[in-house]
């Protein structure tokens, strides 16, 4: 097959963990015969440098002549004080809006062999396999008004019965070929828009018989992801929630290098990057953990792509890298090997072309 895939490294760390995601993509070309050709574009904090705006036209053009579009991270403190529409972060709500790529799946596994990584108790961590469900251009992210005076700020909360609708078919739709488990959530006994949420989750749930539903307030959710992680199959919830619970559920998995993510619309064109930002604390350093970069190669392959074979080969690779006792900086664990950015991509293209030699 052949692929055209728009790459956007953006800032910070996203050029290191991009690196490492092309050289896979490579890698499963080569092992499965596909060419996969690499298109790139300026986003975020390079691309006011360089142009101006956070997302050039030029870039949204590139992205639209192709299959799919992996991102590396955005921003960093160089921007911080800009204003608003020169901010880094409005290039990736824009794209995200732009292509409306309202259905952000954010899964967050045990890796086998990694859960001592966890702070948690390794038996809350070890069967943990959850898929959180983020409504993605939607919510306090997008809703007018928004403005800000010197005394006064305002940001508007909006969801309207369709954008609730779509989000949630989608999370029904894999809690089915899942664990058949969808819990919402919401803060439907203050907000009126969780309010309508889960009057649409309780609508949309009669044509699912099959699956059991949860509705779950957001602050108690934020305490069970903690307590029973494993309890959790999938998570459906609106914009803002869903970005505050999958940084607290990497706490499960060990790091934030550990989760990539996939947003998608419904023909299945995505965007694919992970849910860490550019970490301009270790940017530069060679020592940030590739995998969440590189697992949304494999979330790209399998949902835009159709390559479930080759997404899965990319997964295995990966933990097969931590079972034989490397790690990076963020994960460490005794007895393990911590290995700088470029080490680990290394060992997941020898584990790549080791299960090729197998095959
Ligand atoms: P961050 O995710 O960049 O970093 C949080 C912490 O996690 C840092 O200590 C960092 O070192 C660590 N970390 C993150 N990814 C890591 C990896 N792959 N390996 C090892 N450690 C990793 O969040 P932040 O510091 O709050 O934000 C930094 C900048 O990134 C901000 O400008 C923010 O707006 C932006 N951001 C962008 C995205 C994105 O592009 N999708 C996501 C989140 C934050
Ligand atoms: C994420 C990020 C973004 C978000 C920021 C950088 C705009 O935190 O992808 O999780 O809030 O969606
Ligand atoms: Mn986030």
């Amino acid at each position: 097959m052949e692929k055209t895939v728009a790459v956007l490294h953006g800032d910070g760390i996203g050029k290191e963990v991009m690196h490492s995601a092309l050289k896979v993509l490579r890698s499963i070309g080569r092992r499965f015969d596909h060419t996969f050709k690499v298109k790139t574009g300026l986003i975020g904090g390079v691309a006011i440098d360089e142009v101006g705006d956070p997302l050039p036209r030029e870039t949204i053009e590139l992205c639209e002549k192709c299959d799919a579009i992996l991102l590396g991270a955005v921003g960093g403190p160089k921007w911080d004080q800009n204003p608003s529409h020169l901010r880094p972060e409005k290039g990736l709500l824009a794209i995200r809006k732009h292509f409306e790529l309202f259905a952000n799946l954010r899964p967050v596994k045990a890796v086998p062999g990694m859960v001592e990584a966890s702070p948690l108790k390794e038996h809350l961590v070890r069967q943990v396999d959850m898929m959180i469900v983020r409504e993605l251009t939607g919510g306090l992210y997008f809703g007018e008004p928004k403005r800000k005076t010197d005394n006064d700020a305002v940001d508007t909360l909006t969801y309207t019965r369709k954008e609730i609708e779509r989000i949630v078919e989608k999370a029904f739709g894999l809690a089915r070929i899942r664990k058949g488990k969808v819990t919402s959530v919401d803060k439907a006994n203050v907000l009126e828009s969780s309010k309508l949420w889960r009057e649409v989750v309780e609508e949309k749930k009669v044509k699912y018989p099959d699956v059991e539903l949860e509705h779950i307030l957001v602050d108690a959710a934020a305490m069970k992801l903690i307590t029973q992680p494993s309890s959790f199959d999938v998570v459906v919830t609106e914009n803002l929630f869903g970005d505050i619970l999958s940084d607290e559920a990497s706490v499960i998995t060990g790091s934030l290098g550990m989760l990539p993510s996939a947003s998608i619309r419904s023909d299945g064109f995505g965007l694919y990057e992970p849910v860490h930002g550019s970490a301009p604390d270790i940017a530069g350093l060679n020592i940030a953990n590739p995998s969440a970069a590189i697992l949304s190669v494999a979330m790209m392959l399998k949902y835009s792509f159709g390559m479930e074979t080759e997404a899965v080969a990319v997964e295995e690779a990966v933990y097969s890298v931590y079972k034989d006792g490397y790690c990076t900086n963020d994960v460490k664990k005794d007895g393990y090997r911590v290995l700088t950015t470029t080490e680990f991509t290394e060992k997941v293209m020898e584990e790549l072309e080791r299960e090729h030699v197998s095959d």
